[in-house]
């Protein structure tokens, strides 16, 4: 910042970022008052700029003299609008700055230069400025210039929202398509397996028996596809409903593995028309991250390498995911290879950088890797390409593995180590839900069912020896949340032995980061159900 004071740069009245005041200026942003940010080496030239600029009414946040300061005050104050000089001390002019400041913010430049040759004129084009005033120029050319340039830039970002939800409609319709595919042979099996029934039913005491003996191998194949579609369409939503969760969520102990078959999942559709897909998984240590931030990485590294190839050569064409550990550091690596086409030199400088993209206007924002960049570092890892043009990519991710002691996968104790059989209070409000999760608790557990909150309290104030309560968390009048705020009044003890349930988002349901009672996520298997009830009393014995 010393510069910044040996200039006349000068920061004006703090503006807080992202604050809006009333003024119009352009499509969708009916009130939006404009800051400016003036890039002018000249001081008595930025002086009279400021006085200008103010005057018309808009906000001068401040006017810097050199593209550093430029750099500097743009990521610091956010303007809606840069009113670039094109010659400016130092080695970086007000083209390069420009070029800059779009790839890291996107910002709208007007140039106002004493330059108007035609070489100037070829290399400021390709920055696609909002507007170029050639000095001397009077007040009202530059309002004019200012005016549309917000028009315009306001427009181009409507322009990018119309995109994206154009993407999202592009998505909803592939979801759907996934969706139907295993609900119709559900719903298929299940008339077979119903219609099956029937006919046993209504059928004559003998042959019935017969009849059934013959076709409980078919039957019970129909009720395998039942599981399998229902499972897919879990999976698929499970993978929809990850892009809905916040960016701080708490850290878990995480195999990537996990995360890889995720990631895959949730890119199969458009992996499959361009390439193999080649996995190569060695067992690696747990890290301490969060795994929708890693499979969301991994989604966008995957969506690159499918950018790189080419359509209509799927069997030529490979995507290799390879986990690995470090032989040097114990580091866990994760390498998304691609025979793409590869990225030239210079251009593999700046992938990292943002709203650095060479897709076509509208297909791409330029933001896939540096957001990918910042995910990695704040796992304290790193994110590194190689690249030959015309052979191919690696990007390869490195992720500190979790203290051993962290990573070690408990050693499963004995399932009936238990002198008697837990308690499980149970609390749905759905009466299907209810009466399946209790029959599967059941057969290993001593069940209470109550169908509602107050039923579960009154219960509680007759007998409070459960060792689990598992609630719904969503259900009228009290919610799980409710109930679980009532225990811990009756006894503390009594809040840290529930367990939720929820078919939503636990965040959605108000179960922060950093909660300590489990939450076992809809739709589960009775395999899954019983598995998770017993880890969790298993830890509940641990901790004592
Ligand atoms: N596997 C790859 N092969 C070739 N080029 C790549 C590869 N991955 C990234 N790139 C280059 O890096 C640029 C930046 O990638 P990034 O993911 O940040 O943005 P994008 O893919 O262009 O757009 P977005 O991800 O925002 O939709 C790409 O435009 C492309 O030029
Ligand atoms: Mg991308």
């Amino acid at each position: 910042m010393a510069d910044l004071a040996a200039s006349h740069s000068r920061l004006k009245r703090t503006r807080p970022t992202g604050s809006v005041h009333a003024r119009s200026s352009g499509p969708g942003s009916t009130s939006y008052d404009p800051a400016v940010l003036i890039v002018e080496d000249e001081a008595v030239v930025a002086r009279d700029l400021e006085r200008c600029v103010e005057d018309m009414g808009y906000e001068v946040i401040a006017s810097a003299a050199t593209s550093a300061e430029a750099l500097h005050l743009a990521s610091l104050r956010r303007p809606d609008l840069v009113l670039m000089d094109i010659r400016l001390r130092g080695d970086q002019d007000g083209i390069d700055t420009a070029r800059m400041l779009q790839e890291r913010h996107g910002m709208p430049i007007v140039y106002l230069t004493a330059f108007s040759d035609e070489a100037t004129l070829a290399r400021a084009a390709k920055t696609l400025p909002y507007g170029y005033l050639v000095k001397p120029f009077v007040s009202a050319d530059v309002r004019c210039a200012i005016e549309l340039a917000l028009y315009k830039h306001a427009a181009d970002r409507q322009l990018a929202i119309a995109s994206r939800l154009s993407a999202l409609g592009t998505m909803a319709a592939g979801v759907a398509h996934e969706i139907n595919n295993p609900l119709t042979y559900v719903l298929m099996n299940l008339d077979r397996v119903t219609g099956t029934l029937g006919s046993w039913s209504s059928g004559p005491v003998a042959p019935q028996v017969q009849v059934a003996a013959s076709e409980l191998a078919e039957l019970r194949r129909s009720i395998d596809e039942v599981v399998e579609g229902v499972e897919r369409v879990r999976d698929i939503v499970a993978d929809l409903t990850l892009f809905g969760r916040p960016a701080d969520e708490p850290m878990q102990l995480v195999d990537v593995r996990t995360a890889i078959s995720w990631a895959l999942r949730v890119t199969a559709g458009q992996l499959r028309h361009r390439a193999k897909v080649v996995t190569e998984l060695a067992a690696v240590p747990l890290v301490r991250a969060s795994d929708t931030r890693i499979v969301q990485v991994l989604v966008n590294l995957l969506l690159n390498a499918v950018h790189s190839l080419p359509e209509h050569q799927a069997d030529q064409q490979e995507i290799r995911v390879i986990s690995l550990v470090d032989p040097a550091t114990g580091n866990v690596i994760i390498r998304v290879t691609d025979t793409g086409c590869g990225i030239p030199a210079q251009v593999l400088a700046r992938i990292f950088d943002p709203f650095f993209t060479t897709r076509d206007p509208g297909r791409g924002t330029g933001l896939g890797l540096a957001i990918c960049h910042g995910i990695v570092a704040s796992l304290g890892g790193t994110l590194v390409a190689r690249s030959t043009e015309g052979v191919g990519s690696t990007f390869e991710m490195a992720l500190p593995a979790a203290s051993p002691a962290a990573s070690a996968v408990p050693a499963r104790p004995a399932p009936d180590f238990a002198a008697r059989r837990a308690r499980i209070l149970l609390v749905d409000d759905e009466p299907m839900v209810l009466s399946l999760v209790s029959r599967a608790l059941q057969a290993e557990y001593d069940v209470e069912a109550c169908a509602s909150a107050a039923e579960a309290l009154e219960t509680l104030g007759r007998d409070r020896g459960f060792d689990l309560i598992l609630t719904d968390l969503r259900m009228p009048a009290m919610s799980g949340l409710e109930l679980y705020e009532q225990c811990r009044a009756i006894e503390p003890g009594l809040g840290a032995r529930i367990a939720f349930m929820t078919g939503g988002s636990p965040t959605d349901e108000g179960i922060l980061p950093g909660w300590d009672n489990p939450v076992l996520i809809k739709p589960f298997t009775t395999r899954e159900l019983l598995q998770q009830v017993h880890d969790i009393l298993e830890r509940q014995r641990a901790r004592g």
